[in-house]
């Protein structure tokens, strides 16, 4: 379980385990575009302004991921218990 606040929203959510980010942001009405929901597209992207990505996927380079800037939110969760998004 952690933390996501939406920078632009204002807005912070809890994500339990085995719900993913994006089933967090459609729940509380934030409207996200996905397709694959399997990490593999790129569509369900959001940037990453605070905290540490656990980056799922496998659309995201190495060292995209590395630069932790970037999550995609159908699959990947966080390592610190609190993730900022730019959305
Ligand atoms: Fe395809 Fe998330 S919907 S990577």
């Amino acid at each position: 379980r952690f933390e996501i606040a939406l920078a632009r929203s204002a807005m912070t959510l809890q994500v339990p385990a085995g719900t993913s980010i994006l089933e967090v942001l459609r729940a509380n009405g934030v409207d996200m575009p996905s397709s694959c929901e399997q990490g593999a597209c790129g569509t369900c992207l959001a940037g990453v302004l605070d905290g540490a990505p656990d980056h799922q996927d496998v659309y995201l380079s190495q060292a995209e991921k590395a630069a932790g800037d970037r999550i995609m939110t159908c699959v990947s969760r966080a390592r610190s218990g609190r993730l900022v998004l730019d959305l």
